[in-house]
Formats: structure tokens, C-alpha cells, sequence
């Protein structure tokens, strides 16, 4: 007979009750993605045989965009060598020395080997930056709209220091929204192309932030202050369009390389969400602590994966020839949802969009507070949200998700897990679904 050890744990609001008072007070105040909430019930009218474009996962449909196939045969290999053991901490020598070469080749920035870590994917490198950054109770300074860094503050235990981004900066900040907010901020968090607006850093707008990051430093090493860090988050770097080019704080200025942490992955560049491997590029001097920390998680990439990765990075050829097929395929995806709710806006109604620039985001709008449906007042996000979901089988996320204020009516669409025919079939919903507003 085995023991029922559900039978010892509190039931309902007893365990409620229990979580909050028995845990570390900033563990029991964890949330989970609200973002996934909205993916699953859009799963749930999916079950019941609804059509729906399901625009809300920042992931891809394995289906509509598939990994590079050596990719995939080279970790079959790997595994089939018996390449099973642990790899080491920081990343195997071939990836790293791949990545090195990589953001030689493609970026113009020389490191040495020592400056790349890697990790499982881009999160444990962006949860290391800020253990190894942040002390309890600094500040962090971070833009709304951009991904889940509210949730990397909490753990931390930082303060919050938000820079709202709207529509006439792309979303992104300049160096005057920042100047006068970095007192007692010691890590700065930018990403460009941006999640969850798929829009990009200028020159001027990303160099204006590294010269007050420049002299804000100059500044404290003077007085013996710790410096101010900048974590660049650059999943989507690879994946820019319409002759967007995307800039790096060390690209624009060599001195910043003291200071910036880069996240990266291959997780979007190459549609591998799910292999899990990521690294770090960070200032040389800070290696030890940056590789005990991702040790002491254990958050290595599989080594298979690493193998299969470093030959990968090490061959632009085949990822040419990989990105002309998926880059057109998003580049298309995100093209159709623009100009569909531009040719809607050109015929009066409430829709508009920013022209693709990055990443696998579109941002949309959808002007429709204050107009009636089924009897009452669309007024909030969630009210957006559902009415579009409802009526028109669209599933969107409200940029409001993603930090902003006053942003009723945006959206973010991510296209990675639909296809052209789920795309201009939701479209016609949505037009239909617009003109039956009262
Ligand atoms: C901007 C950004 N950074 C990092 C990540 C996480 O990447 P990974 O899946 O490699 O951990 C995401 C995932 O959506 C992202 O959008």
C-alpha cells in the first residue's frame, strides 16, 4: 500500500492560505504570464470547432515554421555519439567559439571566448543579469511596453522604475525620457526588435541612451559609485525587415562593451523555442560569477543542442538559405496584417497599424472604446479583447499587458503560429465584425 500524501497538503482556500503565509513573501506574490491565460482559452473555443487566427503566442507553430533541418539531423547525431553528459557550465568551447565568430561575422563586435555563456535559452542569461546586477531594493529602469522584466524585478526584489514608450518613439525610449530617472539605477533594460511591438531602435535613439549611460557612469566611477548596466536583449536581432537594420550599444559605442550585457538565443532567430539554447555576451572581468550562477541553476543547454548549434552559427550559408524561406514567411504574414488593417482604415474604419520593422510582432489598433456591442459600451482592453475574439475569431493581446498606460485599443499580434490562410480569413472577420458595431 503507498501512502496518500495528498492527504497531508491544506485543500482549498486553507492552501491559499497556507502558500501565502509559509513561503518567502516574494515567492508567494509570484504570478504566471497573463499571456498564457489569454492562449488558453482561446484553446478552449478552438476545442468546441470555432475558426480562430490565433495571434497571442510569441511562439511558432512547428508546422508553419519549422528549425533548419541540419539543425535538427546535427542533435540527432550528437545524441546518437553519446554526447549525454554533463556539458560544461559556461558552454561547450565549439558554441561559444561559434558565437564569437558569429557576432564577429554579422555585427562587427570582437570578444574573446571568456565573454560568452550560455544558457538554456535567453531566460536563465537574463535572470543572471540581474543576480548578478541587482542588489535588493536598487532600482531598475524598464520600458512599457517590453516582456516580463516587472517579473525578473520581483524576484530580485528592485524597484520598479518604468519609462512609458508610446507610438511617436515606436515604443522605444530616447535618451530624454531617461535623463534625470537613473539615480540609484544600476541596470537599465532595453530590447530592440521589441516584444511586444515588433518596432526597432534608431541609431540616434539607441546612441542618445549610450552617451547619458557614458556619462552617468563617468559620473559615479568618479565618486566610487557602482556603474549603471544596460541588459540589450536581442533574441529577435536575425529577424528584421523592410530594410531595418538593427544597431547594438557596443556597434555604436566600443566603450559601452563595458557595461552591456547582451541576451541571445536561437529560440526566435531560428524557431527553436523549445531546444533551449541561449547565451550571454557580458564584459570579460565578470565571467566567474556569470558562469558559477548559471552552474549553481543548472541551466545548461543539452549538450546535443550545443553541438548541433555551434555547427549551425558556424555555417552562413545554410542559414541564408534557412532565413529567405522563414524571414519571407513572417515578413509576408506580418505584410498581410498590415495592409489589411490599413486597406480597413483607408475605407473608414477604426483600425490602424505600424509598418513591420522586427521580430514576429505587429502592432495594430483597434479604435473601437465607446462603440455598443451586444448592448453595451466596449470600454476596457478586456473589452477589446473579447469582442474581437468573440465576434471575429481574432485572438490578440492588449499591449496594456506589456506595462503601458492609455494604450486601449492596441495590440500586439504575433504571427509565428499562424498561417497566410488563418490570416486574411480572420481579417475578413474582423471587417465584417466592425461593420456590425453600433
Ligand atoms: C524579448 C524576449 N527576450 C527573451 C525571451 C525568452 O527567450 P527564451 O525562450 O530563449 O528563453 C523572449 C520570449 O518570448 C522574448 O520575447
Amino acid at each position: 500500500m503507498s501512502i496518500d500524501c495528498r492527504a497531508q497538503f491544506p485543500q482549498g482556500e486553507a492552501a491559499d492560505a497556507w502558500r501565502l503565509s509559509a513561503l518567502n513573501p516574494m515567492a508567494a506574490g509570484l504570478k504566471g504570464s497573463s499571456i498564457l491565460a489569454i492562449a488558453a482559452s482561446i484553446k478552449g473555443m478552438q476545442a468546441e470547432g470555432h475558426p480562430v487566427c490565433n495571434l497571442t503566442i510569441g511562439d511558432f507553430d512547428p508546422g508553419q515554421f519549422p528549425i533548419p533541418a541540419s539543425l535538427q539531423a546535427d542533435i540527432g547525431v550528437a545524441l546518437a555519439e553519446g554526447h549525454t553528459n554533463y556539458p560544461p557550465a559556461v558552454g561547450t568551447p565549439e558554441l561559444r567559439k561559434a558565437v564569437v565568430a558569429l557576432y564577429e561575422r554579422e555585427l562587427g563586435l570582437s570578444y574573446g571566448i571568456d565573454s560568452v555563456i550560455v544558457g538554456s535559452g535567453a531566460r536563465p542569461p537574463i535572470y543572471s543579469t540581474f543576480a548578478l546586477v541587482v542588489k535588493p531594493g536598487d532600482r531598475v529602469l524598464y520600458c512599457a511596453p517590453s516582456w516580463n522584466n516587472h517579473f525578473y524585478l520581483h524576484i530580485n526584489h528592485a524597484e520598479p522604475v518604468a519609462v512609458h514608450c508610446g507610438p511617436e518613439t515606436n515604443f522605444l525610449p530616447t535618451a530624454a525620457m531617461l535623463e534625470g530617472r537613473l539615480d540609484g539605477v544600476s541596470l537599465i533594460c532595453l530590447n530592440s526588435p521589441l516584444n511586444p511591438t515588433g518596432t526597432m531602435f534608431s541609431d540616434e535613439q539607441l546612441g542618445g541612451i549610450c552617451d547619458l549611460v557614458l556619462a552617468t557612469n563617468r559620473r559615479r566611477e568618479t565618486a566610487g559609485e557602482r556603474p549603471v548596466f544596460v541588459m540589450y536583449d536581442q533574441v529577435y536581432w536575425m529577424l528584421t525587415f523592410g530594410g531595418a537594420r538593427h544597431v547594438t550599444p557596443v556597434g555604436l559605442r566600443p566603450e559601452m562593451a563595458k557595461y552591456t550585457f547582451f541576451v541571445d538565443a536561437i529560440s526566435k532567430s531560428f524557431a527553436a523555442t523549445g531546444l533551449r539554447v541561449g547565451w550571454a555576451v557580458i564584459p570579460e572581468p565578470l565571467e566567474l560569477p556569470f558562469k558559477a550562477l548559471i552552474g549553481h541553476i543548472g541551466a545548461w543547454a543539452p549538450r546535443p543542442e550545443q553541438i548541433a548549434t555551434a555547427k549551425l552559427l558556424d555555417d552562413p550559408a545554410t542559414i541564408a538559405t534557412y532565413h529567405a524561406t522563414m524571414k519571407q514567411g513572417i515578413e509576408d504574414r506580418l505584410n498581410a496584417l498590415h495592409h489589411g488593417l490599413q486597406g480597413m482604415k483607408a475605407a473608414g474604419l477604426p483600425t490602424d497599424s505600424i509598418a513591420p520593422q522586427g521580430a514576429i510582432y505587429l502592432t495594430g489598433r483597434f479604435d473601437i472604446a465607446g462603440e455598443r456591442w451586444n448592448g453595451t459600451v466596449i470600454q476596457t482592453d478586456e473589452d477589446v479583447r473579447r469582442f474581437l475574439l468573440d465576434e471575429a475569431g481574432f485572438g490578440i493581446v492588449p499591449l496594456a499587458v506589456f506595462g503601458p498606460e492609455d494604450v486601449v485599443g492596441w495590440v500586439r499580434l504575433s504571427v509565428g503560429a499562424v498561417s497566410m490562410e488563418d490570416i486574411h480569413q480572420g481579417l475578413a472577420r474582423i471587417e465584417r465584425a466592425l461593420r456590425r458595431l453600433e
